[in-house]
């Protein structure tokens, strides 16, 4: 059956203490409201709707792919709902609804409050969970009979109410259209003066319709982001997460704990990581290759058995049997082909380095072509920039090229020339050639010798005179 989710981002979330919406604070490199969005897409969710308001012209670009609505004023959960109504009119089935800040949360979980509803009619199905902390969580209060009767927010509760340890993770799952037709009976009348969404929940069964729970197997799942502390503690059990299903599917880690992996990047077997290591964004890693220590891969491509060492690659492309570093800096559109060497103190941007071809030491290489076989002595600078525009080189297969050479663009070097040390190349060199700017070497006969001589016999005086 199709289904809805309502994604709930609109609140500030002061706790942040931060000039941003709590919402687009990142996770191993994904603003929070993405995991929520992906997590109901990979539960089937056909249709995803967002609920934006604090900081709407930030979170409206990272929730682009969904429906959005703007709750201009937070008026509560139960309000942030009822912005969204119109969107929802057609959803005859389920509507899950998630915080945005709740980014743990799995689609396997999803799916099982999903199922549940489906499978019992429920009018509402809560997923809650009994945290080491339930500070700050609402309460979930059971009748005799172990069904659930309503959500006391902590505001609100009782101190036996506050003694309860089932918390509400805000994750629902809903008869969509029974659930808007009890937004207008909300109120305010609250510690908090908000109109609470988990309300819904008791007016529903305050009219006979079944309302249930599912508790999260795993508590850490709901846990949700409201400060800088449930940040990094959300980012250190979704490390633990990912490195964990690594390990056991084959990529050695020195230490799981200072190796940071993307959701979305991809490492294959018999890959090593060592420490320092952080792969961004949709980066991947082929087996045989080992990363690291102190490497930031953010959208770059790593083939197999390649070495990446201190090395900082974005939007970068590396083919296999490659190595780069210690020192590498790889920027967008940098192409390392098969057998190709960045070495230490390189930057490379925009630019293909061919089969084979080396950038050992000390080098900049933008807006360039270099063909197979190609040697870069140290030094090498590709002056691409007249300070107005940028410029490509290109350099055929087999050049050699010596170091502290300047390839002042646009230029071309034929295959196989030979360029001498030092030289300044602004013009072509065609293929085979010597290319070599520089002036002639003069050797003085015993020049230092007696120049030495000089010096001491001149500080010999200067003493004497003292
Ligand atoms: C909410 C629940 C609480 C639950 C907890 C789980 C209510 C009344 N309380 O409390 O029972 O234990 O989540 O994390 O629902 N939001 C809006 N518009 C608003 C208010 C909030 O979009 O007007 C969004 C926020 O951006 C956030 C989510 O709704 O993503 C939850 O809001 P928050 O203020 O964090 O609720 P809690 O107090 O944590
Ligand atoms: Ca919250």
């Amino acid at each position: 059956m199709n289904s809805s989710a309502l994604v709930l981002a609109a609140g500030a979330g002061t706790r942040m203490k931060s000039s941003h919406p709590k919402v687009a604070h990142k996770m191993l490199g994904k603003p929070l409201v993405r995991w929520s969005i992906e997590a109901a897409r990979a539960a089937g969710c056909t249709q995803v709707v967002t609920v934006i308001g604090h900081g709407a012209d930030e979170v409206a670009p990272l929730v682009a792919d969904t429906q959005t609505v703007l709750q201009a004023q937070q008026l509560g959960t139960g309000h942030a709902v009822k912005c969204a109504q119109d969107l929802l009119s057609s959803q005859s089935g389920s509507v899950i609804v998630l915080n945005g800040d709740s980014p743990l949360l799995t689609a396997e979980t999803i799916k099982e409050v999903l199922s549940t509803r489906e499978a019992s009619g429920a009018g509402a199905v809560v997923l809650t969970m009994e945290p080491a902390d339930p500070t700050g969580y609402g309460r979930i209060v059971r009748d005799a009979e172990g069904h659930v009767t309503g959500i006391v927010e902590q505001k609100d509760c009782t101190p036996e109410q506050a003694a309860l340890t089932e918390c509400n993770s805000g994750v629902y799952c809903f008869d969509c259209q029974l659930m808007l037709g009890y937004l207008d009976k909300l109120s305010t009348n609250n510690a908090q003066g908000e109109y609470y969404l988990t309300d819904v929940l008791s007016l529903m069964r305050a009219d006979g319709h079944l309302v249930e729970a599912v508790v999260a197997a795993d508590p850490n799942e709901a846990l949700g982001v409201n400060s800088r502390r449930q940040l990094a503690q959300a980012t250190k059990i979704m490390q633990r997460r990912i490195n964990g299903r690594l390990l056991d599917e084959g990529v050695t880690m020195l230490d799981p704990d200072q190796v940071w992996v993307g959701p979305d990047a991809a490492v294959e077997p018999d890959v090593e990581l060592l420490p320092q290591t952080y792969l961004w964004g949709s980066s991947s890693v082929a087996s045989g290759s080992v990363i690291g220590p102190n490497t930031r891969l953010t959208d770059t491509s790593v083939g197999h058995d390649c070495v990446v060492e201190e090395t900082v690659a974005i939007e970068a492309v590396i083919d296999n049997n490659v190595s780069c570093g210690p020192r590498a800096y790889l920027r967008p559109g940098a192409h390392l082909c098969d057998g190709s060497k960045a070495g230490t103190h390189v930057e490379i941007k925009k630019s293909t380095i061919g089969k084979g071809s080396k950038v050992p030491h000390l080098s900049y290489v933008g807006d360039a072509t270099i063909g197979e076989n190609v040697n870069l002595g140290a030094g090498t600078i590709t002056c691409n920039y007249d300070g107005v525009s940028k410029w490509p080189t290109t350099i055929g297969d087999n050049v050699f090229i010596g170091s502290d050479t300047m390839l002042v663009a646009p230029v071309n070097v034929g295959e196989g020339a030979l360029i001498g040390a030092g030289s300044t190349i602004t013009k072509d060199v065609p293929a085979g050639a010597l290319g070599i700017e520089r002036s002639q070497q003069r050797n003085i006969k015993g020049w230092a010798v007696e120049h030495a001589q000089k010096l001491a016999e001149q500080a010999e005086a200067k003493k004497r005179r003292q």
